[in-house]
């Protein structure tokens, strides 16, 4: 196994826990600790400089701001990416809502100036059979939700030509199935119990399927677009979260003859309520989703968005907000683009000359317009674009 300190592990697990399905901590996320738990690095400010050098454009506001992180390997892709090599990327959904909320948004937003930025093909993964084994829904049920979440996922702008999106129950076979096997072979049902908390009470469906979303990291999963490609390297961009299932998958790689896949990761978009966890699809009034309508927004932020402001606004104006816990100003790290506005909330924000109803009217403003937008993209998205970006196809100029 890669650096997981179990011992660790443990002794942290009782203050936050971060899994592919459960993220939750007393206080504020520890992201510092999580790298040291993971055994993952830290994204700084070095590479960052270089892939505005190996790409000629201005670093992603998600790299500008940290919110991408972490990293493991994305020096070697870099290191091959500068001799000429290219690489693909990675990334994925499982479909248990209808509507994405903001925080879903964040790694396609990324991946999709990631695609644009290196010019390299995107494989994109819709677990329909995970969320059938994790939320009980039907077989049926998850297959709708996939194209459903396919279409937000077009929305965010990927490009045909170098886009596959698949869905598990109609791809799984063939040469991917083949990997799914060689994978399992090398993992004892004590090794996913250590990385992801699975017990002899938990149905064998959950046991069996961390290979599944192992796999799609290696180019022989892919034969229409990557034969005799083997040595492709794969980036996976995500949210930290997910990083159980690529350890596992670094761990087995070089044993079955294939590349370990580099990560770039991200930290969570919180819930309104605070820092404590991620934006969940499963509580509507923690998350803020790509089909609430303004009034939703508004209300939702008006109602719900943690303040840092202070009891009283004498008090406001003597202390200035408390940005650590404010949830509005936390947003607008995220999805306001202009760094000097940022810069100008913050100044008055935290001087206390601005107050609480003020920064929530400037958030409500950005997300509304980013929904907007994000509402008309996707209304633009026919049946026919999802069947033609779920097509199982070559690529012919995907490295172009
Ligand atoms: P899912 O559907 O839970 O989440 C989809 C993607 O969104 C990220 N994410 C978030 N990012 C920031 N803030 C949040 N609050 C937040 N909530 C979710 C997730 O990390 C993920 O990147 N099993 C996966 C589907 C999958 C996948 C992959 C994801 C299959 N292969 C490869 C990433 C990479 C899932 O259920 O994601």
């Amino acid at each position: 196994m890669e650096p997981n300190n179990q011992e660790n592990v443990k002794k942290e697990e009782e203050e936050q826990v971060v899994t592919p399905w459960e993220v939750a901590s007393k206080g504020k996320i520890d992201y510092d600790k999580l790298i040291d738990q993971f055994g993952c690095q830290r994204l700084d400010p070095t590479l960052i400089q270089r892939v505005e050098r190996l790409t000629s454009r201005p670093a992603h506001v998600f790299l500008r701001r940290g919110v991408f992180f972490a990293h493991r390997e994305f020096n070697g892709i870099l290191d091959a990416y500068e001799k000429g090599e290219k690489f693909y990327l990675y990334t994925g959904r499982g479909p248990s809502s209808e509507a994405l909320h903001l925080g879903h948004l964040i790694p396609f937003m990324f991946t999709k100036y990631l695609q644009d930025a290196f010019k390299v093909p995107l494989v994109i993964q819709l677990t329909d059979d995970e969320k059938c084994l994790w939320k009980n829904l039907p077989v049926e049920e998850t297959q709708r939700l996939a194209r459903e979440n396919a279409k937000d996922i077009i929305a965010c702008g990927f490009d045909i030509t170098r886009t596959f999106i698949f869905s598990d129950f109609d791809y799984v076979g063939g040469a991917f199935y083949k990997n799914m096997i060689k994978v399992a072979k090398c993992i004892t049902f004590n090794q996913v119990h250590g990385i992801f908390g699975f017990t002899p009470e938990d149905h064998i469906g959950k046991i069996s399927f961390p290979p599944v979303q192992a796999v799609p990291s290696f180019p022989s999963s892919f034969p229409h677009l990557f034969t005799g490609k083997d040595n492709l390297r794969c980036l996976i961009p995500c949210a930290i979260d997910q990083d159980p299932y690529f350890r596992m998958t670094r761990d087995v790689a070089p044993r079955i003859g294939y590349q370990k896949p580099a990560l770039i990761e991200s930290s969570f978009f919180p819930a309104l309520q605070g820092d404590t966890g991620k934006m969940s699809a499963s509580d509507p009034n923690s998350a803020i989703y790509v089909t609430d309508s303004a009034k939703d927004i508004k209300n939702k932020i008006n109602r719900y968005a943690f303040s840092g402001g202070r009891d009283s606004v004498e008090e406001h104006r003597l202390r200035g907000a408390n940005l650590e816990v404010d949830i509005p100003f936390k947003y607008l790290t995220f999805f306001l683009d202009d760094d000097t506005e940022l810069e100008h909330i913050k100044q008055e924000y935290g001087s206390g000359r601005m107050l609480t109803g003020e920064i929530k009217k400037c958030l409500t403003e950005v997300l509304t317009q980013l929904v907007e937008r994000h509402c008309k993209a996707r209304a633009a998205v026919t049946d026919a674009m999802v069947d033609a970006f779920m097509a199982v196809r070559p690529l012919p100029n995907m490295f172009h």
